[in-house]
């Protein structure tokens, strides 16, 4: 089964909004298997942005997302790295479609409130930097007939 990575990032924490994005995964339809709330280190905060190293934003980007708590994530369901995607809205919350995480509670492209894997590749990549096999939970709920 497809798995993404997905991150609240520190002004999604700051501003209450943990249950709203979660809430928002939950009734798509997609399955829970890892979370925890935890401190980002540069070290993790540059390996998890490596692709954009060069690009002016870096520094502020990792500045950012070690400037306090965020909440990771792994979501399992099929498609769920373009659904994910397609829930989360454009990269800059001020052109992302209303409806979508970004759209409604966005405020400027560095505070966008949620990471998203961009592709398989990049998720598979992702879950093992940020997850240890013995964080994520194989299961499958009670509902998912009505999910299929
Ligand atoms: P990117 O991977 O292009 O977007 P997405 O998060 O939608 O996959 O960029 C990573 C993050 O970098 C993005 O969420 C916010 C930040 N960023 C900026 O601060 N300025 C920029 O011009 C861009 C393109 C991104």
């Amino acid at each position: 089964m497809e798995r993404t990575f997905l991150m609240i990032k520190p002004d999604g924490v700051q501003r209450g909004l943990v249950g709203e994005v979660i809430r928002r995964f939950e009734a798509k339809g997609f399955t829970l298997v890892g979370l925890k709330l935890m401190s980002v280190s540069k070290e993790l905060a540059e390996q998890h942005y490596d692709v954009h190293r060069d690009k002016p934003f870096f520094k502020g980007l990792v500045d950012f997302i070690t400037s306090s708590p965020v909440v990771a994530m792994v979501w399992e369901g099929d498609g769920v790295v373009a659904g994910a995607r397609t829930v989360i809205g454009a990269t800059n919350p001020l052109t992302a479609d209303p409806g979508t995480i970004r759209g409604d509670f966005g405020l400027n492209i560095g505070r966008n409130l949620i990471h998203g894997s961009d592709a398989v590749e990049t998720a598979n990549r992702e879950i093992n930097l940020w997850f240890s096999e013995s964080e994520l939970v194989n299961w499958t709920p009670a509902m998912k007939p009505w999910l299929e």
